[in-house]
């Protein structure tokens, strides 16, 4: 597997555990209305009804539209948090700079989303490896991103990083999880900037 980040790429300033810093919960957004908004119309875009999809990286809230969704399953770190999410049909809690395997078939999810959280990763190419092993064939993944992050929970290619540096980065991560970029949105604004990066497992990916 490709290595993205070296050792001093992933270092971050609070180096305790994620689990130390999400230990209470934060019923908070974390962008503007206009992000969030524009991410929901962004996955009622991509994602079909009847999907079953994965929300990584989740908190209260999932920014999922109103579509029929077979399952809605979440991943993140406190457990509160993904307690209070009504758009979840369960989840789990799971730090992924400890353990990046995750407990999920292959081929359970036909779409993975991942917001406002991959600058927390310090173990990008086994992560989205695994987003690429539980995607069906020619299933969606979405990372979004803005400017805002927790600047000590971050790691440090991404504090030094210019905003379309990031989505280089997100772009070789996707790539390092053998998924295939199928696009990338830059909208600048005078207030949270709306960056994705949407990728792809192949067609015939899974399987034997
Ligand atoms: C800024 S919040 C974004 C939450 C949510 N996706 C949203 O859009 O509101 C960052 C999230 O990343 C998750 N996170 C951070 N570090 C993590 C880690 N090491 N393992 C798993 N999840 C982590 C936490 O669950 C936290 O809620």
């Amino acid at each position: 597997m490709t290595t993205v980040l070296t050792d001093r790429d992933r270092l971050k300033r609070d180096d305790w555990p994620d689990g130390t810093f999400y230990r209470e919960p934060r019923f908070v957004t974390h962008a503007d209305d206009a992000f969030l908004a524009r991410l929901t119309e962004l996955y009622d875009e991509l994602l079909e009804p009847g999907d079953r999809v994965l929300d990584a990286m989740s908190s209260w809230v999932s920014h999922l539209p109103a579509t029929d969704f077979d399952r809605v399953v979440g991943h993140g770190l406190n457990e509160a948090e993904l307690a209070a999410n009504d758009r979840l049909d369960e989840f789990v809690v799971q730090d992924l700079n400890s353990e990046q395997a995750l407990p999920f078939a292959d081929d359970a999810f036909d779409a993975v989303c991942c917001a406002l959280s991959v600058q927390y990763l310090q173990y990008p190419g086994p992560v989205f490896a695994e987003f690429a092993r539980v995607l069906a064939p020619d299933g969606v993944l979405v990372v979004s991103f803005s400017n805002r992050m927790f600047p000590t929970k971050a790691v440090r290619a991404w504090r030094v990083a210019s905003m379309d540096e990031r989505a280089d980065l997100v772009e070789r991560y996707l790539k390092a999880g053998g998924l295939t970029v199928a696009d990338r949105l830059a909208e600048r604004s005078e207030t949270d900037p709306f960056y994705a990066v949407v990728g792809r497992t192949p067609p015939g990916h899974g399987g034997d």
